[in-house]
């Protein structure tokens, strides 16, 4: 990379492997975006073209028209011509000492259609919706694909999340068939999966569970619905028709934390999905027929489905799904992997960054990390000393560093600067892609001057992938993402600025979301599961800085009875584990006898926030009940 100044753009080196090198691309795209996109959309293989690129009225949008496509035909048929025994996924297990697995286009090709006819005769239409309860193993792919095949709607959820979590999610969506499996590795310990899908069945219409083998653990048996997965495959054939799709036909659906117990199914289509993930790993992670890409988020996260799955194999690119910890068996596991299997292009998250940091580089002597091309960040802001450390320890000052920001509603990224073009500059996401318009605005939409702090939107055309609603909740999507703006920009509730380079920083929400180890979560999904258990009366929580995770929740518990807190906050965790899952475990829970509210009754989590960073708590007259801020801190910080 070349210094200039506080900026940085890419050398001659980095120039070369780019698809995109001249910065007049911004400018074409800015002229007609709509154009721009459908120039990218032609690039892959569709049934019927579009008869208009982009349609609709914002909150409603439409891209590709009419286009009849199918995502797998792009993903595996296409591949076939060039790539027939191109190996698309590396399986790298969490036990180093057990045998990685490597399977061809082609290998992908046949499996996914065994399983998308296995699928169909167990019931599944197009349409239909299977839940997806699965780590990080190959089947994982194959599910996904085996549903896009035949047109059926799956919806991914984390392998971490509980059965509770499951439950609510299969039944938003009326899923009809879970695929699940055994159990898995995790730091080697095996988790009963199987044991925990069973527990996440209830009450839902989910008909049939097919099992997929990895652990061989003692699992729970439903002889008139479970099958095992290795048996329905097979004898099946390894052709299967791929279903003709809509470009704006459901395709998946993501759940993501609501403010509230539910959460929200991210709905994503056909056509705009597929050129939103193929242009944007294509263009910002430059892949060629040489790359090996690794980006290590787990399937069960938005990052997971575009980057994990679909992205490269549109592409055609070679891939790593990592099982494991990046830490385990060893904290230089992950270095370990990107010299094992040469990765050239490396996305993590700075979570994982600020753990790499905390080890030390003595750990990282062994390995030279070579092949590495390019780096890229996602899930929360990086800060400056995380960019400067990933920029000269991993990148070696040679790869850019890629700050990208996105949601799951977006599903793709939408800005990043461009390894071939830059401008890089520390702790800065940089540029919205070419075709995509990136405003920061006030409160009554007026553009931000540089450096003044707003609220971050997109601008029509918005985005091919941009979500086209709530599964089943047309309020929640207006309200959440089109109310605030009155239709006009799609809010994505992050709040950031732009600097005098015109490039976009990120700096937090504007709601109650916070980042935990990068896992999406909002304090009011944890606060209404801590009510869950009995005790509570009242509970408030709230996100604080952690060194590693980056953010973490603590608690504060107003028990309904002050002579029957015993054993209370060990209820606390339990419930909120039980409800969410181990990712969302408090940090702390303290018992308090009251929360400090206003006089309409709002709790100030502002305050609580304060009293446990020990911060000043400013003036506390507009509280309805300031005598409770005394007791809180002495509970937090006994004398
Ligand atoms: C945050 C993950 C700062 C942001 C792809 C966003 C970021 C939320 C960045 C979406 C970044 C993601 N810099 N903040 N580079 N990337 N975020 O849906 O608040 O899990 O709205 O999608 O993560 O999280 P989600």
């Amino acid at each position: 990379m070349i210094k200039k100044g506080e900026l940085y753009y890419p050398d001659t080196a980095a120039k070369k492997r780019a698809w995109l090198k001249s910065k007049s691309v911004y400018a074409l795209a800015e002229k007609n975006p709509v154009k721009f996109w459908e120039s990218v959309a032609k690039e892959l293989v569709w049934r019927k073209k579009w008869t208009k690129a982009y349609a609709g009225t914002p909150p409603h949008i439409k891209w590709f028209v009419g286009a009849k496509l199918n995502i797998t035909e792009n993903c595996l048929d296409r591949n076939l011509v060039t790539r027939k025994n191109k190996v698309a996924i590396i399986w790298e297990p969490d036990d180093s000492n057990q045998a990685a697995r490597t399977i061809t286009y082609y290998q992908l090709y046949r499996e996914v259609n065994k399983f998308a006819n296995a699928l169909k005769k167990l019931g599944v239409k197009k349409g239909d919706r299977v839940g997806i309860y699965l780590p990080m193993i190959p089947e994982v792919v194959i599910a996904m694909l085996a549903c896009a095949r035949i047109g059926a709607v799956h919806s991914v959820v984390f392998s971490a999340f509980s059965s509770q979590a499951l439950q609510v999610r299969l039944q938003d969506a009326g899923a009809k068939v879970l695929v699940t499996v055994d159990g898995y590795y995790r730091r080697g310990k095996i988790t009963d999966l199987k044991k925990q899908a069973d527990e996440g069945l209830e009450g839902t219409a989910v008909e049939r569970v097919v099992v997929v083998k990895r652990a061989g653990n003692q699992i729970p048996w439903t002889q008139a619905r479970d099958v095992w997965y290795e048996d329905i495959v097979r004898g099946e054939s390894d052709e299967c028709a791929a279903a003709v799709m809509d470009a704006e036909d459901p395709m998946f659906i993501l759940y993501t934390s609501g403010s509230t117990g539910k959460p929200k199914g991210a709905l994503h289509t056909c056509g705009g999905y597929m050129v939103s993930a193929y242009a944007s790993d294509k263009w910002i992670f430059d892949l060629t027929d040489d790359d090996i890409f690794w980006s290590t988020a787990d399937i069960g996260w938005v990052t997971g489905h575009t980057y994990s799955c679909y992205g490269p194999l549109l592409n055609g690119t070679t891939f790593i799904q990592f099982e494991g910890s990046p830490d385990y068996p060893n904290p230089d596991r992950w270095a370990g992997v990107i010299d094992k299997y040469g990765v050239t292009v490396f996305y993590t998250a700075p979570t994982a960054i600020r753990m790499f940091m905390k080890n030390g580089t003595d750990i990282l002597k062994p390995y030279t990390m070579k092949t590495l091309e390019v780096l890229g960040s996602v899930g929360e802001p990086i800060s400056e000393k995380a960019w400067n450390w990933y920029f000269k320890e991993v990148g070696k000052g040679r790869c850019p560093i890629l700050d990208t920001w996105w949601q799951t509603e977006t599903g793709g990224i939408i800005a990043t600067s461009l390894p071939g073009i830059g401008p890089f500059k520390p702790a800065h996401t940089g540029l919205a892609l070419p075709g995509i318009r990136i405003r920061v605005v006030d409160e009554a939409g007026k553009l931000c001057k540089p450096g003044q702090e707003g609220s971050v939107v997109l601008f029509p055309p918005f985005c091919p992938s941009l979500l086209r609603g709530v599964w089943q909740n047309e309020q929640k999507f207006t309200d959440t993402y089109w109310s605030q703006y009155k239709n006009k920009y799609y809010f994505s509730g992050d709040l950031g600025y732009k600097d005098k380079n015109g490039l976009l920083r990120v700096v937090g929400r504007a709601d109650d979301m916070i980042k935990v180890a990068g896992h999406r979560l909002t304090t009011g999904e944890l606060e209404s599961a801590a009510c869950k258990a009995p005790q509570v009366a009242e509970c408030a929580v709230v996100g604080v800085v952690d060194e590693i995770k980056g953010e973490v929740p603590v608690a504060f518990v107003v028990p309904k009875s002050q002579t029957d807190v015993a054993g209370m906050k060990e209820n606390v965790v339990a419930a909120i584990r039980s409800t969410i899952g181990p990712i969302a475990t408090p940090h702390e829970v303290f018992v308090v006898t009251d929360l400090p509210k206003t006089r309409s009754g709002k709790i100030m989590r502002r305050i609580l926030r304060k009293v446990f960073t020990k911060e000043e708590l400013g003036d506390l007259s507009t509280l309805a009940n300031p005598e409770s801020v005394e007791s809180i801190k002495n509970t937090v910080n006994p004398a």
